[in-house]
C-alpha cells in the first residue's frame, strides 16, 4: 500500500518564515526558493496572501511569485509552487501577479476577473517583462493552499472567523479557482492538538471537515499537527477515523511541528497507513505566530534521511538540501534544526 515514493511539500519559505521576527530581506526569500528549487524537491510553498498586519514577514510574497514566474528556475522536472491565502482577497492579490504573465493562462482561458474592490494596492502586478521568453516557457505550476482549523478557538485566532465562516469564505476560492483550474490544498490545523483547547482534539471534527472540504473541490487535504502534541497512537486513531469516514489516503498529506520531537514519530505511522505526501521545512524552520510555543517544522533533511533509510525515493538530493539548510539557518542566525542537515555537513 502507498508505493516506495513519497512527495515532499517543502513548506520552509511559507512556514518556516512567516513567523520569523526580524524581517528576512525579500532577496533572502527569493534565494531560498531558488536554492530549494535546485535540491530534486517537487513542491514548494513559496508564500503567503494573508493580511501583512497578521503576518508582516509574507507582506511582499508577489514579490517573489513575480520572480519566479519572469525567471523560472531551470530544474529538470516541472515544479509546483503553492501559495497560501486565507480569503478572496488573497485570491484576488495572487492572480493580479500571476495573471500578469501571459504564459499561466492559454488562448483559449478566459482571464480571470479580479474583484477590484478589494484589491491591495501593495502588490498589485510587477511590471513584468510580458516579452520574456522564459517566462513563456515556464514549465512550472503554481497552485494555491486555503487554511482553516479543527477548533474554533484557533480559527478565531489564526483568521478571525468561525469554522463554518471559513468554509463559506473558501466556496468563491473554490469557484474561481475550478474556472482556472488551479488545484487547491486545504490545510486542516490544530489536528491532533489545539494551544488554546488542549491536545484532545476530536478525530471526528478533523475527519468531517476533511470530508467537507474535498466536497467542496480540494484536491488534497494537508492534516496539520500545529503544536506537535501529536503522538503515534493518536496520529493512528486519527488516520483510521479518516478512512473509517472515507478519505482516500491518497488526498491526504501530514503537516507535522516537531515541538515534542515526536514529528518523525507520527511520520512513521503515517507511512504504515499508506500516507506518501508531507511537509517539511528545511532546517527545521517554521511556527505558526497563532500557535504560542510551536516550533519548527519537521526538517526536510530529516524527513529525506527517514525516507531513505527506509528504502523509499524522494527524489531529493540529501547533500544538497543540507547545504540549503545550512544556508539559511546562517542567514538567520538560527541553530539549524535538523539532526541529519547538521549530520550531512559534518562529513
Ligand atoms: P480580518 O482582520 O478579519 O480581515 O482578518 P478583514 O476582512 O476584516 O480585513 C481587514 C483588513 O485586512 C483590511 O485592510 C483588508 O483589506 C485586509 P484595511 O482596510 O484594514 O487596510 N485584508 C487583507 N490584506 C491582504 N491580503 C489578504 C487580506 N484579507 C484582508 N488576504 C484574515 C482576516 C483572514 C485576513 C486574517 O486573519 C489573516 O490574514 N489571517 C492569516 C493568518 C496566518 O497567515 N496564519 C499563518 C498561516 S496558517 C499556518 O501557519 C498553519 C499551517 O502551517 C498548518 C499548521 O501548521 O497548522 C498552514
Ligand atoms: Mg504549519
Amino acid at each position: 500500500r502507498g508505493g516506495n515514493e513519497v512527495r515532499i511539500v517543502e513548506v520552509g519559505p511559507r512556514d518556516g518564515l512567516q513567523n520569523e521576527k526580524k524581517t528576512v530581506p525579500v532577496a533572502t526569500k527569493i534565494e531560498l526558493v531558488d536554492r530549494l528549487s535546485a535540491t530534486g524537491l517537487k513542491t514548494i510553498e513559496a508564500g503567503s496572501f494573508v493580511s501583512p498586519k497578521w503576518v508582516p514577514q509574507m507582506a511582499n510574497s508577489s514579490e517573489i511569485l513575480s520572480h519566479l514566474l519572469d525567471y523560472p528556475p531551470k530544474s529538470s522536472e516541472p515544479l509546483t509552487y503553492q501559495w497560501l491565502l486565507p480569503n478572496t482577497q488573497g485570491l484576488d492579490n495572487f492572480l493580479s501577479t500571476y495573471s500578469s504573465h501571459p504564459s499561466n493562462f492559454t488562448k483559449t482561458d478566459k482571464p480571470p476577473a479580479l474583484n477590484t474592490s478589494s484589491q491591495d494596492p501593495n502588490s498589485m502586478p510587477s511590471t513584468s517583462p510580458s516579452s520574456t521568453s522564459s517566462s513563456l516557457l515556464s514549465p512550472h505550476k503554481h497552485e494555491i493552499s486555503i487554511f482553516t482549523a479543527a477548533t474554533e478557538t484557533f480559527t478565531q485566532k489564526n483568521t478571525n472567523c468561525s469554522i463554518a465562516e471559513s468554509l463559506e469564505r473558501f466556496k468563491s476560492i473554490f469557484a474561481t479557482a475550478k474556472e482556472l483550474s488551479l488545484p487547491i490544498r486545504a490545510y486542516i490545523s490544530v489536528a491532533l492538538g489545539c494551544p488554546y483547547e488542549g491536545p484532545n482534539v476530536s478525530p471526528h471534527a478533523v475527519a468531517d471537515l476533511a470530508v467537507s472540504l474535498l466536497e467542496m473541490g480540494a484536491d488534497e487535504i494537508s492534516v496539520a499537527d500545529t503544536t506537535g502534541q501529536g503522538t503515534a497512537p493518536r496520529t493512528a486513531e486519527l488516520l483510521k477515523t479518516l478512512a473509517a469516514a472515507g478519505v482516500d489516503v491518497a488526498d491526504l498529506a501530514l503537516h507535522f511541528h516537531d515541538t515534542w520531537g515526536m514529528a518523525l514519530v507520527n511520520m512513521i505511522v503515517g507511512l504504515e497507513h499508506g500516507v506518501r505526501t508531507f511537509d517539511a521545512a528545511v532546517a527545521g524552520l517554521g511556527g505558526c505566530p497563532f500557535s504560542p510555543g510551536a516550533t519548527g517544522n519537521v526538517a526536510s533533511e530529516d524527513v529525506v534521511y527517514l525516507c531513505e533509510s527506509l528504502g523509499l525515493k524522494t527524489g531529493v538530493d540529501l547533500a544538497a538540501l543540507a547545504g540549503v539548510g545550512e544556508w539559511i539557518s546562517e542567514e538567520l542566525g538560527r541553530e539549524n534544526e535538523s539532526r541529519a542537515g547538521k549530520a550531512t555537513m559534518a562529513k
